[in-house]
């Protein structure tokens, strides 16, 4: 046994992760991953989130749901595969479970086991006649979709909560051809997105009077300390969110507050005073340049529920008109 191994606090810790962190944090601008925001706090500081006043993206997509659900089922057809990108809380997928026509099979696909888990055990007493398909994988990477026992009519993939916005425009393509093999030639895409509006309304989303937000983006660092025995200073650090209007994106960073050394997986990284760790990008859209993104991916928007006035949107998609 090596002296490494004797002294080794607690379970060893996750290697994608330790060389992520340290990789980010040695980088100019210094970077962290936005996913490792979601361990089981951030994902239910999340969830306290989408209850803020000031976060309109899930109340509004909620409600353009419910009130476009007939449309969005004639459109969808009947018998579909759903297959949700990321599990959430299972409320958004509960409205379209129920308002499709007989949906025969759902496939909600995260990372999380617990999150599948408590996910399916939600849905499964509510649609018993759905048949729950969950699916342990990472969506960016191309999927081997679980196979319903009765044939689906199509796949539907469902994307909501403009969790497309946190990717780059580039990553946003992958991900949206990833997803149109996924779909296949008859499948159709589901994508929330969040729109281009007044500053102040998208800022105020991310800088909630309560502070949830700034909770949710500190817990990143006691992540850290907790998993790779780093010593971050949750007090030393303080939440940024500011919408950048060239850039049409909310930018999300850690600032530090003083110069101060911080020690992650046995390494050391010095912070001046006012120095950020980019965290997170939360991009808006406009029907254009989403329209773009799409053709890029070899997709086209078939039909859209949701703009200007709402300030958020579901866009339907399929394979493009060759
Ligand atoms: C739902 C993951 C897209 O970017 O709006 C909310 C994440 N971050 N507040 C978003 C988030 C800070 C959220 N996503």
């Amino acid at each position: 046994m090596t002296p490494a191994a004797v002294f080794a606090p607690g379970p060893a810790a996750d290697p994608v992760l330790r060389a992520d962190v340290l990789a980010g944090l040695s980088a100019r601008p210094r970077r962290l991953p936005s996913k490792y925001l979601y361990d089981d706090r951030g994902s239910a500081l999340f969830e306290a989130i989408t209850r803020q006043p000031e976060y309109y993206l899930t109340r509004v997509e909620l409600a353009l749901l419910a009130g476009h659900m007939g449309e969005i089922a004639a459109a969808a057809g009947p018998a579909v595969h759903v297959v949700e990108y990321g599990s959430g809380s299972g409320l958004k997928t509960e409205r379209l479970l129920a308002g499709l026509e007989g949906p025969l099979a759902y496939t909600p696909v995260e990372i999380s086991a617990a999150a599948l888990e408590a996910c399916v055990a939600r849905l499964r007493p509510r649609f018993p006649q759905v048949e729950m398909l969950p699916l342990r994988a990472d969506f960016t990477r191309p999927l081997r979709l679980p196979r319903p026992r009765r044939a689906p009519a199509r796949t539907l993939v469902f994307f909501p909560g403009s969790t497309l916005g946190n990717f780059a425009a580039d990553e946003a393509v992958a991900l949206l051809a990833a997803m149109a093999g996924t779909i296949g030639d008859t499948g159709m895409a589901l994508v929330g997105i969040d729109l281009v509006k007044d500053p102040a309304a998208i800022e105020a989303a991310y800088n909630d009077a309560a502070g949830v937000t700034a909770a949710f983006t500190l817990n990143l660092l006691a992540r850290l300390n907790r998993e790779l025995d780093a010593d971050f200073d949750l007090d030393g650090f303080a939440h940024q969110a500011r919408y950048v209007a060239e850039r049409e994106r909310i930018e999300t960073r850690l600032v530090s507050l003083r110069p101060q050394r911080v020690h992650v997986a046995g390494h050391a990284f010095d912070f001046a005073a006012g120095e950020a760790i980019e965290v997170e990008y939360s991009h808006k859209y406009r029907d254009a340049g989403f329209a773009a993104l799409a053709a890029r991916a070899g997709l086209e928007v078939a039909a859209g529920w949701g703009g200007e006035p709402e300030g958020f949107g579901l866009r339907l998609l399929r394979q493009a008109a060759r």
